[in-house]
């Protein structure tokens, strides 16, 4: 039995948030597993009305779950910045969730705007550090407005954060058990402190994960070889601020924020499960956004809960409804959003 918090969120959230219970309910039925999902309301609506974002209260409760499944965040109504920090970093930071995994797959009958790149050249994993970098918020203005303004803004690179992602991503590498090569994404050349220590954990650590490779690229390079030659990376390990980016590069190439799926994980703790994509808001209530992405964050959720089997069963039947969709893009799928659920729901 699992405890589930869902924080549907934001603009389409609900939505596609509703389409992955649907087909982990499905999936309990048949691998019995049973569910026991718990609504919250954090969101833009929510502060627009009572001013606050996700109360200290919340944090303890949300710390008594065995996983939060996440829809999304962002209000156009709300300035942006308050619900980024105030839930979902505060989420990440407060539940220590120091891996961001978000796995870069392009499945059969998926469109990529690559040329000549298939699903055998796009499958590759990005291990994002998740709870520093220049994520922190540590900074500030001088002489703010003025002609003279300074305006800092610190990375944080601990030595305890830097490994404990590293180790992650040569297990996840082992685990994957493909090209078993490990890149690390970084800029040495520039950041010659702060990926300086990246460099030296990371060759430190892979002395005991000899049948893993490791690679070094350079982060522009790194966006580079993602559209040239995809095929190349099996796992990336990088840091908060160059994984956000790659990871949307990677987004795109896999298919588009439709299908993307990430997970902020603690592995020992509560981990956090979501679409990458975003609130859309014009998208809102009618039905035509894809829940795919989402579906795959429940996925996700399961095979980092040790539901291994269960996760299996929903990606296939996703690649079975994919194959059916006329596009992964909002209003274009030939389907609606509830159709896509329960077409992924009935196939598990
Ligand atoms: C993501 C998002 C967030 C991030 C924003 C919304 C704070 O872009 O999950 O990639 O930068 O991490
Ligand atoms: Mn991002």
């Amino acid at each position: 039995m699992y405890n589930i918090a869902v924080i549907g969120g934001d603009g389409t959230g609900p939505e596609v948030v509703r389409e992955g219970i649907k087909v982990l309910k499905s999936a309990g039925d048949k691998f019995t597993i049973k569910f026991d999902f718990h609504y919250y309301d954090f969101g833009g609506d929510r502060y627009l009305k009572t001013g606050d974002t996700l109360p200290d209260t919340a944090i303890t409760e949300l710390k008594q779950y065995d996983a939060i499944y996440l829809g999304a965040i962002g209000h156009p109504d709300v300035k942006p910045g308050i619900l980024e920090t105030g839930i979902l970093l505060k989420l990440r930071f407060t539940l220590d969730q120091y891996i961001n995994l978000r796995p870069i797959k392009l499945y059969p009958n998926v469109e990529t705007p690559l040329a000549n790149k298939g699903p055998e050249d796009i499958d590759f994993i990005v291990v994002r550090e998740n709870t520093e970098g220049l994520y922190c918020s540590i900074g500030g203005f001088l002489k703010k407005g003025t002609p003279d303004e300074v305006a800092t803004q610190e990375m944080v690179n601990t030595r305890k954060g830097v490994e404990r992602c590293i180790r992650y991503a040569f297990e996840a590498t082992r685990k994957r058990n493909k090209k078993k090569t490990l890149t690390l994404c970084a800029k040495t050349n520039v950041l010659t402190y702060a990926h300086d220590l990246w460099w030296r954990v990371f060759m430190e650590v892979s002395k005991e994960y000899t049948d893993i490779k490791p690679e070094y690229a350079h982060v522009d390079a790194t966006t580079m070889w993602m559209v040239k030659n995809p095929e190349w990376f099996d796992v990336i390990v990088t840091t908060n601020m160059f994984g956000d980016i790659i990871t949307d590069l990677g987004a795109m190439i896999q298919g588009g924020m439709g299908i993307a799926a990430g997970g902020n994980i603690n592995p020992e703790g509560v981990s956090m499960f979501e679409p990458i994509g975003g609130s859309a808001p014009k998208y809102t209530g009618k039905n035509i956004i894809n829940p795919l992405a989402a579906i795959f964050a429940a996925q996700m959720m399961l095979d980092v809960l040790g539901e291994e089997q269960a996760a299996r069963a929903i990606e296939e039947s996703a690649v079975k409804t994919i194959s059916r969709m006329k596009s992964m893009a909002a209003g274009k799928m030939g389907f609606t959003t509830t159709e896509i659920g329960d077409m992924v729901a009935d196939g598990v």
